[in-house]
């Protein structure tokens, strides 16, 4: 199976699935990396492993458009979508592992109707803190008693942030003398695991 990474930044989920591809925990390729920014570490990750690799640019979007912001990000998804279709191999699924861009219709519809399998990692539970932030804002609800405990989940990917169907879940209980940094420590590390356990529970599903 191929797999297409979108990545916005640091990279530790796309080389926890470069490394479960090399290991075989994985029976999967990862075929292309996609960032939406130019600096993402996550790009020498995938050159280190010599995966292809694309950056794409809204910045020239907006430009082209003057700022007419709506139909910049239309057209940059749409623009995504036709790149995806036209790799070669054609990735089964889309994994987005610290991409930080909501992707519209623009991008979802064709991806969809080619039969692409769409996922996200997100560092919360299902229906909690959906968005950027998240574990700031579940450290901040833990301060203020709020909350106990947080998580991490893989799901699908549909029009609204955050909130396809679950795939896999997993709690993670929040502790007192704990620092936000300890926190985002211990979830990134839960966040290599499970990632994997999501790209191969959504395999699973694929019937060729
Ligand atoms: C994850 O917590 C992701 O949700 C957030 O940043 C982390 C991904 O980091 N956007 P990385 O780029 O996979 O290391």
């Amino acid at each position: 199976f191929n797999l297409a990474v979108f990545i916005s930044g640091n990279g530790s989920n796309l080389q926890a699935l470069i490394d479960a591809c090399a290991s075989s925990a994985l029976n999967a390729k990862v075929t292309h990396v996609i960032s939406n920014k130019k600096a993402a570490y996550g790009l020498e990750r995938a050159k280190k492993a010599s995966i292809p690799t694309t950056y794409h640019n809204l910045v020239s979007y907006k430009k082209k458009h003057s700022e007419d912001t709506q139909t910049a990000r239309t057209e940059y998804d749409a623009d995504l979508a036709k790149l995806i279709l036209d790799l070669n191999p054609r990735p089964d699924v889309i994994v987005c592992a610290g991409w930080m861009h909501i992707l519209t219709l623009a991008f979802l519809n064709p991806i969809v109707e080619a039969n692409i399998k769409i996922i996200n990692l997100h560092p919360a539970l299902p229906g909690e803190f959906a968005g950027a932030g998240a574990i700031e804002r579940a450290f901040e609800a833990f301060r203020k008693g709020e909350i106990k405990r947080t998580g991490v989940m893989i799901h699908e990917v549909i029009a609204e942030v955050d909130a396809g169907a679950t795939i896999v879940a997993q709690e993670i209980p929040l502790k007192e003398e704990e620092t936000l940094e300890e926190l985002e420590e211990r979830i990134h590390k839960i966040e290599h695991g499970l990632i994997v356990e999501g790209v191969r529970r959504t395999l699973a599903q694929i019937i060729r």
